[in-house]
């Protein structure tokens, strides 16, 4: 190898040979006797401190020697004198691959606010916080296709350009070749897609579960993993118009066996972080409690980061159905003082800060909702046989077998259900909500012939990692974050 990764040196700490690293410079520090160059590679949230003695590299190279310059350094590994570091580097040789002129570079050694990276985001991954939040988020990434291979799940691709709409919402980017400014109408005045490269209109997928379900009608158990996209204009910490997700989808799963893979898949790459990302996230948490610190005292979250993440992985989830979390709300002390912004009762989609009530103030775990009212899912979730009913004999609308598992501080992380397998009743529901069976006629199919219970669950891979880092906006956990006004990179 021409170069050692900083990682590797730091652990096998070679004390004697003769190495060379190559890295982008974070500080140069000069005393009377010595320069200090803290250089990192990106390998590891930890620097090599390499020294050179005052008067040993000549002036005109010392110059360029500025944060963000990159070098190779070239010398020998030795025990540090220096509090901070096990070892250093002392250097006999430096070259120079780049320079960052300190009047422009932008990134300097001091706190940047997230907002001002977001605006330099081709250049934020060489801070501590960034490279710490991408290691993290390949590890999970990792850690993700690992669980599914070991529990004998298949990777399955589904189409990122599709011409259905798998979830009926609409808010979807069009894909199309033809004409902006002029494009071909047909005799009523609209667009003919029928000129259009496929022929039809086609759109980006809002998600891979359709074609997932044909792929677990035949392969028993498989994943999906790959970008999705969806056009709603929400401007929020938790919505991205790009980003990636992540759905199992299982033959002959019911809504339970679906709720205990999620928990136990969740937990596992978690518990896959924790052991892998050690140094990260003792820094992310580090970095949470100082900025914990500068919030009001009721402000301040219970644990820390590192006790949220272990908290998670020791504690079963709370399961109830939507209808008995509905009961909580309604009782609550902010329902009753009138201090949610949207009220809540049967029926209505629960809002974010319902949902955050319920993991954050009473049950202070995360937790699964069952059992929602049909009329606020999509049209392919298995339909209960009795309509739902509370403790006190309230008999409400019919239910799906929806289950949503809600995080602390995130909210909805993952959404999924039991699918409807029985034909006529699916056809009965898409009908209802105005799509076209036979717009579906391959879905269908999987019901015609040789169809079977099966389930599966959709998990927002961003919303994982801002869980794990700790991060407060998804934008953040995301190296080019695509929203709303916003695809610079
Ligand atoms: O709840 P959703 O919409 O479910 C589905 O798409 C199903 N087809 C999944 C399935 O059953 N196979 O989305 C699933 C998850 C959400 O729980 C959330 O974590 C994430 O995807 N998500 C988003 N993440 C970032 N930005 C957005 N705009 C998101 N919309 C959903
Ligand atoms: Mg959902």
């Amino acid at each position: 190898m021409s170069y050692f990764p900083i990682q590797q040196l730091l652990k096998a700490a070679p004390v004697g040979a003769t190495i060379t690293v190559k890295g982008w410079v974070r500080t140069k520090r000069e005393s009377k006797n010595a320069v200090f160059i803290a250089l990192n590679d990106g390998s590891t949230i930890n620097n090599i401190q390499a020294v050179a003695e005052t008067g040993q590299l000549a002036e005109e190279t010392l110059k360029l020697i500025t944060t963000g310059a990159c070098l190779a350094i070239t010398g020998q590994l030795v025990e540090s004198q220096g509090a901070g570091q096990a070892v250093e580097l002392k250097i006999s040789d430096v070259t120079i691959y780049g320079t960052a002129d300190p009047e422009k570079y932008p990134l300097q050694p001091k706190r940047h606010s997230l907002e001002f990276l977001r605006e330099i985001a081709h250049l934020r991954p060489r801070t501590n916080t960034f490279s710490a939040v991408l290691r993290i988020r390949h590890a999970l990434a990792f850690a993700i296709h690992k669980y599914f291979n070991d529990n004998g799940f298949y990777y399955l691709n589904t189409p990122i350009i599709t011409a259905s709409d798998a979830e009926g919402a609409g808010e979807m980017f069009r894909v199309t070749t033809l004409d902006a400014i002029k494009p071909p109408l047909n005799e009523d005045g609209k667009v003919d897609y029928s000129l259009d490269f496929f022929g039809r209109e086609t759109n980006l997928t809002v998600s891979g579960q359709l074609e997932g379900e044909l792929g677990a009608m035949a392969l028993g158990k498989i994943y999906t993993f790959g970008p999705t996209f969806r056009a709603e204009n929400s401007n929020t910490t938790r919505h991205l118009a790009e980003f990636w997700m992540i759905e199992p989808e299982m033959a002959f799963f019911e809504l339970e066996d679906n709720m205990n893979l999620a928990e136990d898949f969740v937990k596992t790459v978690i518990r896959y972080a924790l052991q892998h990302c050690a140094d990260d996230l003792a820094f992310l948490d580090n970095r949470l409690k100082e900025e914990e610190k500068t919030k009001k005292k009721e402000e301040q979250s219970e644990l820390g980061l590192l006790e949220k993440l272990q908290f998670v992985i020791s504690n079963e989830f709370v399961r109830l159905t939507y209808t008995e979390a509905i009961d909580i709300l309604v009782n609550s002390k902010p329902a009753k003082k009138g201090q949610f912004q949207y009220e809540v009762k049967w029926g209505v989609d629960l809002q974010s800060e319902h949902e955050r009530y319920l993991v954050e103030k009473h049950f202070k775990k995360p937790v699964i909702l069952t059992n929602y009212p049909r009329e606020i899912k999509a049209f392919y979730m298995k339909q209960d046989d009795a309509p739902a009913t509370n403790s006190r004999g309230d008999v409400f609308g019919p239910t799906v077998r929806a289950m949503d598992v809600l995080f602390p501080g995130i909210g909805e992380i993952i959404g999924g259900s039991q699918r409807e397998d029985d034909l006529d009743k699916l056809v009965a529901r898409m009908q209802e909500v105005g799509i076209e069976p036979e717009a579906l006629w391959w879905y269908l199919d999987t019901r015609r012939f040789g169809s079977a219970p099966h389930a599966g669950f959709g998990l927002g891979f961003e919303r994982l990692v801002l869980f794990v880092t700790g991060m407060g906006n998804i934008r953040d956990v995301i190296p080019f974050p695509r929203a709303p006004k916003s695809a610079e990179f």
